[in-house]
């Protein structure tokens, strides 16, 4: 009996030596200088994580945090996918490097919504294990975690763990809410949109910080989500590539030396075209049929009652789930003459190509709809950028955070305000004119005005 109650002493006192010695070590304030020199501790670099469980060249956001945080004398580690070419000065910067985590298997992924119920708690396993093994054994203990949200399930509550026994500062990015996300695949009333809104809750109360992307999100997460520390918004703005251009014959130049534009060659320079550009991820969260309809409404007209109208160039960049579809429908839709002085075409284009195709077409749409009504599309953020006057669809609380009516852009809230808004602008350009001169203006707000007093000054280094 003794024996029996000794072995069992033994065994868990030895679980628990072992345990304690795989804990991950500590954030030591006094370690990060050298120990020989004592005012070196006054020097170092204050080190910063950056977590996202995404693709990081496809996560902007996260880059420009990451890039701000250097320029200002920071260190920087970045833990997320490594697969499309991040920004060119993070892989050139001495003071940022990459950590990349696996992905998962792709086997996992899935658009059912039977095997996402599946499937999806798989996926979640593996990302547990590979965010554990890197959040806390294969980096450094650092001062700070800056994390990305969504999707928060599991980094949450793994950044909330690794925090805790790190000691490290938790900051949460909040660009929008991952339950509200799940909503849009599962239903607002799925068990598990409850669960993850719950979720999302219970484990953003261990940041010490948050910066968010609107006031009206920085209000809800004060009033719904009942946070007693700092919620800080943080606007986007768009890319250092993101300019003007400001002659009109320098747009028209570029705009030839697109394929896509092969056929407009004279009507660009007779100014008698107008390129429209909208970027969408084809899915459902922006219907594009709304643009398909409006631009069939538009057609309707000019070639009815209202000659005298241009034509129009709609170009669309992007990739997703339902491009397929609605390539067939609008093939449909040519060859059933449907669309006269409308011509869509679909491009993939470089970074700098797209930059400089949004400075020289004439109007810019955006179709996102957003999930939880205070997110807002980094799309416009980059027309602005451009310069680039916008139409968008403006029934969600923070758009007017955004677009500021009839100075940068005008929203609507279907089909036939959209065309409207097609048909006026189009027709007679000086109301054209007057929103890319907003637009314009609007281009000059910038990422580091935004992130300096505020990113800067919390984290310690502006
Ligand atoms: C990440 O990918 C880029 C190229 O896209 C590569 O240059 C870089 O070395 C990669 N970093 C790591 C840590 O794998």
């Amino acid at each position: 009996m003794i024996e029996t109650l000794i072995s069992i002493v033994f065994c868990l006192s030895s679980a628990l030596t072992v345990l304690i010695l795989l804990l991950p070590s500590q954030y030591q304030p006094a370690q990060a200088g050298s120990p020989s020199r004592p005012h070196a501790a006054k020097r170092h670099k204050t080190c910063v994580q950056i977590l996202v469980l995404g693709d990081i060249g496809r996560s902007p956001r996260m880059q420009y945090h990451a890039l701000s945080i250097a320029k200002h004398g920071g260190e920087v580690v970045i833990i997320g996918y490594n697969e499309s070419d991040p920004h060119p000065d993070i892989i050139s910067h001495p003071s940022i490097s990459i950590v990349p985590l696996r992905s998962h298997p792709a086997l996992l992924q899935t658009s059912n919504k039977l095997l996402f119920t599946i499937y999806g708690p798989l996926k979640v396993l593996f990302q547990i294990v590979c965010l554990w093994k890197c959040l806390a054994y294969t980096t450094k203990p650092s001062r700070w975690l800056l994390v990305q949200n969504p999707p928060s399930i599991p980094t949450l509550a793994i950044a909330s763990l690794v925090c805790f026994l790190r000691q490290t500062r938790l900051i949460i990015d909040w660009h929008n809410f991952g339950y509200s996300i799940l909503a849009l695949k599962l239903g607002q009333t799925h068990p598990l949109v409850k669960m993850s809104m719950w979720y999302e809750k219970v484990f953003c109360k261990s940041a010490s910080a948050h910066f968010c992307v609107t006031n009206a999100m920085a209000s809800v997460l004060k009033k719904d989500f009942n946070l007693p520390v700092p919620v800080l918004p943080l606007h986007d703005r768009p890319a250092s590539h993101f300019n003007p251009i400001l002659d009109p014959n320098a747009r028209t130049d570029f705009l030839t030396t697109l394929p896509e534009t092969k056929e407009f060659h004279s009507a660009l320079k007779a100014g008698s075209l107008r390129v429209l550009v909208s970027s969408t991820s084809w899915t459902a969260d922006e219907d594009f049929s709304v643009l398909i309809d409006a631009l069939l409404r538009y057609s309707e007209l000019a070639t009815t009652v209202q000659p005298h109208l241009p034509e129009v160039l709609a170009i669309i960049t992007g990739k997703g789930p339902q491009k397929e579809m609605y390539l067939g429908q609008i093939a449909a839709l040519e060859k059933a003459s449907k669309l006269q002085k409308v011509t869509i075409r679909t491009a993939w284009l470089s970074v700098p190509e797209y930059a400089r195709l949004l400075a020289s077409a004439s109007l810019g749409v955006s179709l996102h709809t957003s999930s939880s009504g205070v997110d807002l599309p980094m799309k416009v953020v980059d027309m602005f950028g451009a310069g680039l006057p916008v139409v968008g669809w403006d029934r969600f609380e923070a758009w007017p955070e955004l677009v500021t009516e009839g100075v940068n852009g005008l929203g609507f809230g279907s089909s036939k305000e959209l065309a409207g808004h097609l048909v006026e602008l189009f027709g007679k350009s000086d109301k054209l004119e007057s929103l890319r001169l907003g637009a314009q203006k609007e281009s000059s707000r910038r990422w580091d005005d935004e992130w300096n007093p505020i990113a800067g000054s919390l984290i310690g280094l502006t």
